[in-house]
């Protein structure tokens, strides 16, 4: 899982493998579905998407195999790009109330006349498998049980998976946003590390981000941070997801001139994409168990 590598004479980093991490988590998830049909309990998860954005299609899809492979049922609803609001809160409302659906998740974005926060606070937060319910959000921050965003989730699987101690740690997040940058902070906190949020207003980003024991980069700018960036030693997780010019995938961290300065960072693909499924299909699995 961990790769040491030298390049051109420089010590080349950890390799934090995303891919084989997110294949352990799903084989676990599934032993457990399988345990549980044993004892006569299904997992059903309910995918919506609305419209037929090429992006939301590929990970619908994936979504979809991942609950296969596991043993989670999906339901698919694809509606047209046309659907009202109310249609969709009336669809959600209905599987909100059928005991059979365990998880539901509307893929996001949603079309700009649907407001996307109401949608949210309609889904039932004990079937809030994305764990972006205000309820959620609001139990995250106060340390009790309940669903947790899932890339931010599977970035504290991918720490604690390599060997990476956060205990005490400078853990810088680059990003504020709602599914990332905030309960990312929230979860490094919860695991008892020292947190800064940085953002768009920052001043002097440099000068922070170069204090972090652990960095995690959500910005959504292919390539931004290069080793100015980062301290020697470091950890780097690269949340950024791409296509450069060469239709290339990449991540927001420059790969290439960060990797020979830090301790371990995460790759674009195979880093922190295939974290997000794995945490969806272990969230649905605790949708039964809760
Ligand atoms: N769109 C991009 N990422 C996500 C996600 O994690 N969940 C949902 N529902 N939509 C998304």
């Amino acid at each position: 899982m961990c790769k040491e590598q030298r390049r051109n004479g420089e010590k080349m980093p950890q390799i934090i493998d995303g891919k084989a991490i997110s294949a352990q988590i799903k084989d676990e998830v599934k032993e457990q579905v399988a345990a549980l049909k044993e004892q006569g309990k299904s997992v059903c998860l309910a995918v919506i998407q609305v419209g037929t954005d090429p992006a939301s299609s590929v990970y619908v899809g994936n979504k979809k195999k991942a609950c296969a492979y596991v043993g989670i049922e999906s339901l698919s609803y694809e509606l047209p790009e046309e659907t009202t609001q109310e249609k969709l809160l009336s669809l959600i409302a209905e599987l909100n109330g059928k005991e059979e659906v365990n998880g539901i998740l509307v893929q996001l974005p949603l079309p700009g006349h649907i407001d996307e926060d109401a949608v949210i606070r309609s889904i039932d937060p004990k079937k809030d498998v994305d764990g972006f319910h205000p309820q959620s959000v609001g139990a995250l921050c106060i340390g009790q049980p309940g669903f947790v965003s899932c890339t931010p989730a599977g970035i504290i699987q991918l720490l604690k998976r390599s060997g990476i101690e956060i205990a005490g740690k400078e853990c810088i997040v680059i990003g504020r946003s709602n599914i990332v940058g905030k309960p990312m902070a929230l979860l490094l906190l919860r695991e008892n590390g020292t947190v800064t949020v940085t953002h768009s207003k920052t001043k002097d980003l440099k000068d922070v981000t170069k204090r972090a024991d652990i960095l995690v980069v959500a910005i959504g700018k292919p390539g931004m941070i290069t080793r100015d960036y980062v301290k020697e030693g470091a950890v780097v997780i690269d949340v950024g997801i791409h296509r450069n010019e060469n239709n290339k995938l990449c991540g927001d961290v420059d790969f290439e001139d960060v990797a020979p300065v830090c301790s371990a960072i995460t790759p674009v693909p195979g880093g922190v994409g295939p974290m997000t499924i794995a945490m969806l299909m272990y969230n649905c699995l605790h949708s039964v168990l809760l």
